[in-house]
């Protein structure tokens, strides 16, 4: 039994280890040598140097990185147009709205350039990637200890950075490490700070289905925002300002009218954040049995406080808008994974993988020596993660999700300043971010967030990794946590900004030291400091050697495979075509999504299917335009089987010829786990029809002069 269980596994693991088209998330600088000739097959018609070139224009400098790369851009115009997704401007237009300028509800279109307003993020465009494996990795040998390793690697890192980086130019450099620290490369880039919103849609359409379709297809929602980037005269970067012009950016992508059918070639290029492609079987179930379950645990508390207040009135539904999209959307996210991962039965086929590494390599004496220990590394490691992450995450999640703890946190600067002058800095630094920190902030709805935070992680967390004050605190309230918060919200001035303005005109360290919240984000994170993360850093390191190995080791024994490397944060393209799916047995869903649907789903009054008036008469009256598909529908969301993940938001979905077609918002509920393993037959990207993205801009926001402003392949 035992051996046809054992062979089983094998074959499992051969057919989990066969290149899949679809997965994958290749760096621009070296699809020629890895991916080129599958993109021709699929029906890419542009050469390697059009997409990536560091001498000449290509398609690499349409591609934009949104702050540190909180999401993804496209240049559309030779004008400095920017299109993203509406969920990742829409903290820009929720700090740009009042109950008096509700961009949220209403919408915003500059119908002139004067109107534009500035969005408060920078953006930044790729100059260069460089390999720098040989100068990180000189010298360095596996008998080294973990962390004299790290510390040579993080020195190195700083120095070539050095070589790079000149901050007149605006220009910055990170050394990032691929393949789990098996390859390394340093990225350039170019920021460009002056950025300004342009228009967007009202949230009933921008955010339609809210969190109930959120992460599900089919889908009908319009996740677009369009911004516009600001240069100096000479179209270098430039700080905001009034005599700033457009940026005329190197490339810009033509738009597409021409529509998508089923097994068109589509890319994605942009920014995915993580993927955890690697995890072990030790890491599966750490995640679907501890962690996250708790995570939607806080979450959804959290969410819970954060609703009954954004109901009673809209100044509150504005100023919590963004804080509660940011909380919900991965606490969706993380109720999907587990199900997924378990649905899936992730953990079995990591186990089977880790199996037959193991077996290769025990099976001869030199791999022995390299990789005989590496899954023992991860059991012990996981075995440390086990006793201490949940701490880290409740930290994380609960305790600094208090806004209060969090905003004291800033303090402690102040705190720890030598002399008067850092002190005066630090304290003017505060006060002008105050008024900015208070205008979303609402105390009642901090206490109770407070209040239940506290008594989670009371609950949760074992109790000799808790702060000793913080359980004598309790004890001495009798459990009572309502009675805890109000004491430390009634005497402190974290929660008030008149009390905080008045503290930072004349700051005073004793006196902050004696405030209660102040002193209760100490503690905790004293604590944490003392009691959790050494043994953490600890886990964490020998995890790192582990998977170094590991990932070494597998390529090692599938030579053949082409292994691409997890997300990080650096611009990557992922290839494939337009593509429907079979959810579940004898459940088919089709690969684009209609008007019809939209007012299929529309609830009037509803939180998150109602609709503006002129949408429905348009709608109803079929007032697509040329905008229409060949069919005569107006076509709204479409699936194509890219390898995407958080961070990709705003993505452009390009088609063979290179012209838009698409921004990528969202994955589908059926394949969620797929950060930690790619399902093919299941996994999909969902992107808004780029027709419709035009026809909103066009037809039902009167704004034709943005779209005059694109070059529109017809
Ligand atoms: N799940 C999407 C992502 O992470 C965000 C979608 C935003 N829409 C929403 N209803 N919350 O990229």
């Amino acid at each position: 039994m035992k051996r046809i269980y054992l062979l089983l596994a094998l074959v499992f693991v051969g057919f989990g280890m066969k290149a899949k088209a679809d997965e994958g998330m290749w760096l621009p600088h070296l699809i020629q040598g890895q991916t080129y000739d599958e993109m021709v097959r699929l029906g890419i018609k542009l050469t390697p140097e059009q997409i990536y070139d560091v001498n000449n224009s290509s398609l690499k400098d349409a591609i934009v990185r949104l702050g540190g790369g909180f999401c993804t851009g496209e240049m559309i115009s030779a004008e400095g147009l920017m299109l993203t997704n509406h969920h990742c401007g829409f903290s820009a237009i929720q700090s740009l709205s009042s109950v008096d300028h509700d961009y949220l509800q209403d919408g915003f279109w500059a119908m002139k350039r004067s109107d534009e307003l500035a969005a408060g993020f920078s953006v930044s465009f790729l100059v260069k990637i460089v390999d720098v494996t040989d100068k990180v990795t000189e010298g360095l040998t596996e008998s080294m200890s973990a962390q004299s390793r790290s510390e040579k690697i993080r020195g190195r890192y700083k120095d070539i950075t050095k070589e790079y980086d000149d901050k007149d130019a605006y220009i910055s450099s990170t050394v990032k490490s691929f393949y789990e620290g098996n390859k390394y490369y340093v990225f350039v880039y170019q920021t460009y700070p002056d950025v300004r919103l342009v228009g967007a849609p009202p949230q009933s359409l921008g955010k339609y289905g809210g969190d109930t379709d959120n992460w599900m297809w089919p889908r009908h929602t319009c996740d677009f925002s369009m911004f516009r980037i600001y240069a100096g005269k000479d179209n270098k970067p430039a700080e905001y300002s009034t005599d700033n012009v457009p940026y005329k950016p190197k490339h810009h992508l033509p738009v597409s009218m021409k529509g998508v059918e089923k097994d068109d070639y589509a890319m994605i290029f942009g920014y995915p954040g993580s993927t955890d492609r690697y995890l072990t079987s030790y890491g599966v179930k750490f995640a679907t049995d501890v962690d996250q379950p708790s995570r939607v645990k806080v979450r959804r508390a959290k969410l819970d406080i954060y609703e009954k207040y954004m109901t009673q009135d809209q100044a509150t539904r504005i100023a919590y808008a963004a804080k509660h999209a940011q909380v919900s959307n991965y606490w969706k996210y993380f109720i999907g994974q587990t199900k997924g991962l378990k649905r899936l039965n992730v953990y079995g086929k990591k186990k089977s993988e880790e199996t037959a590494f193991n077996t290769w390599a025990t099976a001869d004496a030199d791999r022995k020596k390299l990789y005989g220990d590496v899954i023992n590394l991860y059991e012990k490691g996981f075995q440390t993660k086990h006793k201490y992450q949940l701490s880290q995450t409740y930290i994380n999640e609960a305790i600094f999700g208090i806004e209060s703890i969090a905003y004291a946190a800033g303090f402690r600067g102040l705190a720890y300043s030598e002399s008067d002058e850092d002190i005066a800095a630090a304290a003017a630094a505060l006060a002008m971010e105050a008024p900015g920190h208070f205008k979303d902030f609402r105390r009642a709805i901090d206490e109770e967030v407070c209040a239940e935070m506290l008594m989670h992680f009371y609950q949760d967390i074992p109790v000799d990794q808790q702060p000793a004050d913080f359980v004598k605190m309790v004890t001495k309230s009798k459990g009572d946590f309502k009675k805890i918060a109000a004491k430390l919200f009634k005497k402190s001035i974290m929660a008030d900004q008149e009390k905080v303005m008045a503290f930072l005109a004349k700051p005073n360290v004793k006196k902050l030291e004696k405030d209660p919240i102040y002193n209760m984000m100490n503690t905790f994170l004293v604590n944490y400091l003392v009691n959790v993360r050494p043994a953490m850093a600890e886990a964490n390191e020998s995890l790192n050697k582990a998977k170094r190995l590991y990932v070494k080791g597998l390529m090692e024994m599938n030579p053949d495979h082409r292994y691409a490397s997890d997300a990080n944060s650096t611009m990557r393209v992922t290839y494939g075509k337009v593509l429907d799916y079979f959810p579940a047995d004898a459940v088919h869903y089709s690969h684009f999504t209609t008007m019809d649907g939209v007012m299929e789903k529309y609830v009037p009054g509803d939180l998150e299917f109602d609709l503006p008036k002129r949408f429905i008469d348009l709608a109803e009256k079929r007032e697509y335009g040329k905008y229409a598909d060949k069919d005569g529908e107006l076509h709204i969301c479409f699936l194509s089987n890219n390898d995407i993940t958080g961070g990709n938001s705003g993505s452009p979905v390009i088609n063979g010829e290179g012209h838009l077609i698409g921004t990528a918002f969202d994955g589908n509920w059926e394949a969620m786990s797929g950060d930690i393993a790619f399902e093919d037959q299941l996994q999909r990207t969902i992107s808004v029809d780029i027709r419709y993205t035009l026809w909103v801009i066009d037809v039902f926001a009167k704004a034709g002069h943005l779209v005059d402003e694109m070059t529109i392949i017809k």
